[in-house]
């Protein structure tokens, strides 16, 4: 990046004093109607931010440089994007009702969820369907969770109640035996790669469980597994019947994958006319991504401000806070989707980058936060960007007193306050963002998503990353299974591992 002028240019203009007072900026009258946008069910306000229109510009300008516009059209003509895999990202195709992938996936989606919800499947016992189970992990599971949650607030109202075993932990899949009829469950392998050890240990315990119940006794058209995967052949090996098997396309990436057979479980729980308002609002989205000028396209506006504040003002975190329980699980799917796409240090050439890619990302339920981390937003040292999400929403009565809070903490930060005693006293002058969601619809839902996509890819495309691939999660799971090797085959002393990870193998093994 340092051959490029615009690169250049903002960092001189990160270093201006007024840029990071907003008692300053706030002086140009114009300010607040320059930063906020509007499209279809989204408010997004960035007017809190250490921005000005000269910085704005030359942000998109740094865009137009990365060749973005280009890029768009590439991910939605199928180009290949994925240059580690050789593969384009086709995630979009699902959602383009003109795309002949949009009618094959909610076809062989809404046909399984007909057989299972009209009572024609039936479980291993002889009975009909009434609950299922998810065992998948990252991305075969965090976007199924966060809009299973979005779309059925409780689980009583779900048509069929969705359970999700993620992680290995006896704890946790014994407490959900417990919590389940497993006689008239259905269990739902979801692995894109059929090879994830969580998911394959997890589908095992169920497995067993299973057999020791008397009347276990699968057979073509009675099952109690089901499976959800770009690799067929691996389900097949594993028993499940064909007739239970949603393949995806290998070029849809695992955390890009909730539009694909992986939302099965929404459907289950929301019904299919929200999966379609769902692929719906995401589309709106593609659309106004694909034709909207950089200046006023909220994903690539997203992730400017994320590359403004990364890569120029030197913030290394961010914060996802939506106030409203039915998005608990946005700041986790966002995590990955962030950390996982854009945690590179090689571009697409494989060389090291000179400048940081993601920031860390966290946050949690903006009401518990509050109650957990904002001390540090008002009186610590750092800033850091935050994302305040919003549903504006009638007819709750906690939807105000929700809403409200979120509007005060933005203001509190912004505005601080002074008090005699310092200590007491909060400087202000701390940016945020806010983005409210018309409602929580299926629709609204989409396009939220759908932009926190658009908002990585443009990332990925002006850090010249790729966001389509992670190998470096790889690593741990390898060391990981040649730990359990040698001490299966007792060979422990002739790993080469330093004396600290030598020690601990020791302190597990020898318990
Ligand atoms: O965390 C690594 C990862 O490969 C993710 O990218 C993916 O979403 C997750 O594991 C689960 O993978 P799979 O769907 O293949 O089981």
């Amino acid at each position: 990046m340092q051959n490029n002028p615009i690169w250049n240019q903002l960092h001189q203009k990160a270093k201006q004093a007024d840029i990071k007072n907003l008692e300053q900026l706030w002086q140009n009258p114009e300010r607040h109607q320059s930063l906020t946008f509007e499209f279809e069910d989204l408010y997004l306000d960035l007017s809190k931010n250490w921005i000005d229109s000269e910085a704005k510009n030359l942000l998109c300008q740094l865009a137009e440089h990365a060749n973005l516009k280009d890029a768009i059209e590439d991910m939605f003509n199928e180009q290949i994007v994925n240059t580690t895999d050789q593969l384009p990202a086709t995630h979009t195709t699902l959602r383009d009702p003109h795309h002949k992938n949009y009618q094959s996936n909610i076809q062989a989606i809404f046909d399984l969820a007909d057989l299972v919800s009209s009572g024609t499947i039936k479980t291993a016992f002889g009975k009909p369907v009434t609950q299922l189970v998810n065992i998948g992990i990252g991305g075969s599971y965090l976007g199924p969770r966060l809009v299973v949650e979005a779309l059925t607030e409780l689980q009583s109202e779900s048509h069929i109640p969705v359970f999700f075993a993620a992680s290995v932990d006896d704890s946790l899949i014994n407490q959900l035996f417990k919590s389940i009829d497993i006689e008239q469950c259905l269990f739902c392998i979801s692995s894109k790669s059929f090879s994830t050890v969580e998911t394959l240990m997890n589908a095992r315990a169920v497995e067993k469980k299973l057999k020791q119940i008397a009347g276990y006794l699968p057979n073509e058209s009675q099952s109690s597994l089901m499976a959800i995967t770009a690799n067929k052949n691996r389900a097949l090996e594993a028993g499940i019947p064909a007739s239970m098997i949603l393949p995806f396309d290998e070029s849809i990436g695992g955390r890009f994958s909730l539009w694909s057979t992986i939302g099965f479980p929404i459907v289950l729980a929301a019904g299919k006319e929200k999966f379609k308002e769902l692929l719906g609002g995401a589309y709106l989205m593609d659309v106004h991504y694909r034709k909207q000028p950089f200046n006023q396209n909220i994903p690539v506006l997203m992730a400017l401000m994320t590359i403004w504040y990364r890569n120029f003002i030197g913030l290394d975190a961010y914060g996802c806070l939506p106030y409203d329980a039915r998005l608990r699980s946005l700041p986790k799917w966002l995590q990955q989707l962030m950390m996982e796409s854009a945690g590179k240090m090689h571009n697409i050439k494989g060389e090291v980058i000179s400048y940081p890619t993601t920031p860390w990302v966290f946050g949690d339920h903006g009401q518990l936060s509050q109650h957990a981390f904002f001390q540090a937003f008002h009186q610590g040292v750092d800033a850091l960007p935050l994302d305040f999400i919003g549903v504006l929403e009638k007819d709750s009565n906690s939807q105000d007193f929700l809403l409200f809070n979120l509007i005060a903490q933005g203001a509190a930060l912004m505005q601080g306050k002074e008090e005699d005693h310092s200590m007491k006293g909060c400087p202000g002058n701390k940016p945020s963002t806010t983005l409210l969601l018309k409602s929580m619809s299926a629709k609204s839902i989409g396009q939220l998503l759908a932009m926190y996509e658009h908002m990585i890819y443009s990332l990925a495309v002006i850090w010249n990353i790729n966001c389509f691939d992670q190998p470096g999660v790889e690593l741990g799971k390898a060391i990981a299974r040649d730990i359990q090797e040698h001490v299966e085959n007792n060979t422990l002393n002739e790993m080469a591992l330093d004396p600290s990870t030598m020690a601990l193998i020791k302190k597990v093994t020898e318990q």
